[in-house]
Parts: structure tokens; C-alpha cells; sequence
């Protein structure tokens, strides 16, 4: 008999998941939070990231209570893996996960792990929750971790074309993962030599991005300084054949401003302080500052009162094309450019009005082609956006400020 497959969390990784696999085999997706499972039955993903025709293609049923999952053979968990305080890893919904599955547990099963964590957490912080109920691992069910590398938002990139790490506790579940993930992957499927090692190999991923945009972000705002357009200097840099193409930008959202402390975390742990990783954390975190300061500089530049000053921020999501708002450094920029006194209108056609995070942000849902704005601010690259033309909503002494180099260059829009 064919194995039924339980989903544990049917965010923006878990759906894909869930719905890729369910083409070819029995999904059972269990989520807590009750309002998203409802949507889901209805074939609504509020995330915006599938359509309902794709949601309702597939034979699959969502539950927000864990006991219909009883009769899965294969776990895969997919909650997320957020930060608490002090930027130190958050574990409580791996936990409580874990927990959930340990009494639905059976011999034969195999439990897989997807969310990022940093090297050693799945056997050290889960499988004592799965051994809870005397099921011993390796003996009477199979560990396993397959990390995910959706990219929210990205067409081009999806869950069955982007190749899988697989890793299990043991050969038997290490080939029955390869052969499943397989029958639904267009892409590679690698075998990991070890669990810790398939940890690792996805928190660098980000950790590598979060480090790059960091050096390139160091570059603008030391060009800033210089009197010199970053992007100007990076094309002409990129003509080298070795020169890696990153972009300076604001740096947020579930993984690339969130794991790489994951990995800080077990390095310091064990009596390594990582120096360029975190310098490159508080590098990232300072952008949205900068660009405040640089922003009040200019105001001052093109005499500008700042406290009557007409701004418009394009873009509240962590990334473009995409409604997610997790850890959205255009949120904080937006925040702080209120703590500084100014009128700020924002403008972002993901943007779910009624988010609790936005309520204090002034939120608008179109835009009049008739209003001025002193300040322009593209902080996120939708496609949507393309069809506005800044310099049309600019008033006489009014500038742009490009953070992501998306419009066409001209002496009113300054870049970061
Ligand atoms: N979002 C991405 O682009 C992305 C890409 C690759 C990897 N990841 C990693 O995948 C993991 C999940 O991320 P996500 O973006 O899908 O998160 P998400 O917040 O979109 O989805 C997680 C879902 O899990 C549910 N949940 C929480 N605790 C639960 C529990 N105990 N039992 C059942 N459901 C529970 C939540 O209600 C939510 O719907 C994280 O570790 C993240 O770092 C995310």
C-alpha cells in the first residue's frame, strides 16, 4: 500500500509541498492556526502565493486538529523557525510539532524535518520529543531532514524545479525519501551523507546571500560618501567573469535576516564567536538607518520641510512580488521615517489591509495620477510597479530615492 503523507504546517513552504506531492500520492495537511485551514478547504490561499484552481487540482484534505493524521506513514514537518529576543532561535513550534507527531506516532513511520535550523537541532532538540513515547529512533521509526528552498514570489523557481538535500537517520528511510521527493521533482533530489550535514548545506545557503548583500550594502553606503552611484560601479564591476552579481538592498523577511543567526547561535555555543557573519547581520540591520538619515539629508539638500514634506514609500512586503511581510525591513524604514516626523503614505498592492502590523502605517490602495509627492521611495521591485513613472508625481523641488535601482536613472532620483 501506498504511503499516506501528513504535512505538519501549511505555510508558504508546507502548501507547495503538500500540493506537489499530492498529485501523485495521499497528503493529509494539518495546520493550528484554524483560519487558515478553513481557507484552504475553501481552496483560498491568503497568502496569495497559489491559485485556487492549482489548490483545488489535486485530491488533498486539510485539518486544523492532528488526530486525522494517525494514519500517515511519513511526517513532514514544515512549521516555522522564527527568532525570540536577543535574536536567539526560537524552538517552541518545532517543539510543540514534534510533540503532536510523538503520539501519533507508529513503528515504520519516518518523521522529516524541513524547516532551517542550524546543525545538530533535529536530532537534539526533536527526536527526544519523537523518542518521548518509548518509539526508539532507528529501531521503531526513521528520522529524516530535507530542507526547503522555495523562493517566495518566484515564478521561475518553484518547489518542483529547485533541486532537494535529503538526509536520514538511516539507508532504508534515506531511499524511500530519495524515491518520494523523486516522483515528484522535476529537479535533482541529493542524498546528504548525514542529517547535520543537509542542516548545514541549507543555513549557509542564506547565511552566503545575507554575507554578499551585506558587502554590497557596505559598498553603497561607503559610494554614498563618495559621491558615486553603487549600481554604476557594480555593472562596470560585473563585466569581470568572477564577479558575483549581488545587489545592495534591504535584507528581511523568514530566512535570510533570521537564519544565519541560527548558525551564530551553535557556533557561539560551542565556543566559536562567527566574526564576518554577525558583522554582516549588523550591517544589513543598519540599512534601513542609513537610508533615514540619507533621506533627511536630501530633504534638507532640496530645502524641503521635512515636517510638511508629502512622502510615499513603494513597498511594505520583505521582497517583491510577494504579500509576505515577516521581518519586512520596508516596514522598519516606514516606522522610522514616522519617528522622524514625516507624512508618509504607503503604497503596496500585496498589502492585506487590514494586517495588524500595517494599522499604523498610513496605507493607501491605489494611486491618483494627479498627487504630488516630495519624497518618492521605491523600497520593494514589484512588477507592479512598473508602470509608474515617479518623476510625474514629483513635486518642483521633490527627489526620488531608488533603493533597488528599479526606475530609470535621472538626476531627481537618487539610488542607494
Ligand atoms: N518562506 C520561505 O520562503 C522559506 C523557504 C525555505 C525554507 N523556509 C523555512 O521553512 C519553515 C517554514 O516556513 P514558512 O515560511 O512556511 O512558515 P509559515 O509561517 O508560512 O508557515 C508555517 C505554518 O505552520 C503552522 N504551524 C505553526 N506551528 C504548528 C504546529 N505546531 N503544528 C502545525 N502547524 C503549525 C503555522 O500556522 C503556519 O501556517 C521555516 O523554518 C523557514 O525558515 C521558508
Amino acid at each position: 500500500m501506498k504511503p499516506s503523507i501528513g504535512i505538519i504546517g501549511l505555510g508558504y513552504v508546507g502548501l507547495p509541498l503538500a500540493l506537489a506531492l499530492a498529485e501523485k500520492h495521499t497528503v493529509l495537511g494539518y495546520d493550528t492556526n484554524k483560519e487558515r485551514v478553513a481557507s484552504l478547504q475553501r481552496g483560498v490561499d491568503n497568502t496569495q502565493e497559489i491559485p485556487t484552481e492549482e489548490i483545488q487540482a489535486v485530491s488533498i484534505q486539510f485539518f486544523d486538529q492532528p488526530q486525522a493524521l494517525k494514519q500517515c506513514s511519513i511526517y513532514i514537518v514544515t512549521v516555522p523557525t522564527p527568532l525570540k529576543e536577543d535574536n536567539l532561535p526560537d524552538f517552541s513550534y518545532l517543539e510543540s510539532a514534534s510533540t503532536v507527531i510523538a503520539q501519533l506516532l507508529k513503528k515504520g513511520d519516518i518523521v522529516v524535518y524541513e524547516s532551517t535550523v542550524y546543525p545538530g537541532a533535529t536530532e537534539e532538540i526533536c527526536l527526544p520529543l519523537l523518542e518521548a513515547f518509548s518509539l526508539k529512533v532507528d529501531i521503531d521509526f526513521s528520522l529524516g531532514y530535507s530542507p526547503e528552498r522555495i523562493n517566495v514570489g518566484d515564478p521561475h523557481n518553484t518547489f518542483k524545479t529547485i533541486p532537494k538535500i535529503v538526509s536520514a537517520s538511516n539507508k532504508d528511510a534515506l531511499d524511500t525519501l530519495y524515491i518520494l521527493y523523486q516522483s515528484v521533482l522535476s529537479a535533482e533530489v541529493y542524498k546528504a551523507p548525514s542529517i547535520k550535514v543537509a542542516e548545514a548545506a541549507k543555513v549557509i545557503e542564506n547565511t552566503q546571500r545575507d554575507v554578499n548583500i551585506a558587502f554590497v550594502n557596505e559598498l553603497a553606503m561607503m559610494f554614498n560618501a563618495m559621491g558615486l552611484d553603487t549600481n554604476e560601479v557594480l555593472a562596470a564591476a560585473s563585466t569581470k567573469w568572477n564577479f558575483l552579481p549581488f545587489c545592495p538592498g534591504l535584507v528581511g523577511g523568514h530566512c535570510i535576516g533570521i537564519d544565519p543567526y541560527y548558525l551564530a547561535h551553535q557556533s557561539q555555543a560551542l565556543g566559536y564567536t562567527p566574526e564576518l557573519l554577525l558583522s554582516a547581520r549588523k550591517i544589513n540591520e543598519a540599512l534601513p538607518r542609513f537610508i533615514v538619515k540619507d533621506i533627511l539629508i536630501k530633504l534638507e539638500t532640496h530645502q524641503i520641510d521635512k515636517t510638511k514634506a508629502k512622502v510615499l514609500l513603494l513597498g511594505a512586503t520583505f521582497k517583491e512580488n510577494t504579500a509576505d511581510i515577516r521581518n519586512s525591513k520596508a516596514i522598519t524604514l516606514a516606522q522610522e521615517l514616522q519617528e522622524e516626523g514625516l507624512h508618509l503614505t504607503l503604497f503596496d498592492p500585496y498589502l492585506i489591509k487590514n494586517n495588524p502590523l500595517t494599522t499604523s502605517l498610513a496605507l493607501t490602495s491605489s494611486l491618483s495620477k494627479t498627487e504630488k509627492f516630495d519624497v518618492i521611495i521605491l523600497a520593494v521591485g514589484h512588477d507592479q510597479f512598473a508602470t509608474i513613472d515617479p518623476l510625474k508625481s514629483l513635486t518642483d523641488k521633490g527627489f526620488g530615492y531608488d533603493i533597488k535601482a528599479y526606475f530609470d536613472a535621472h538626476p531627481r532620483i537618487y539610488r542607494l
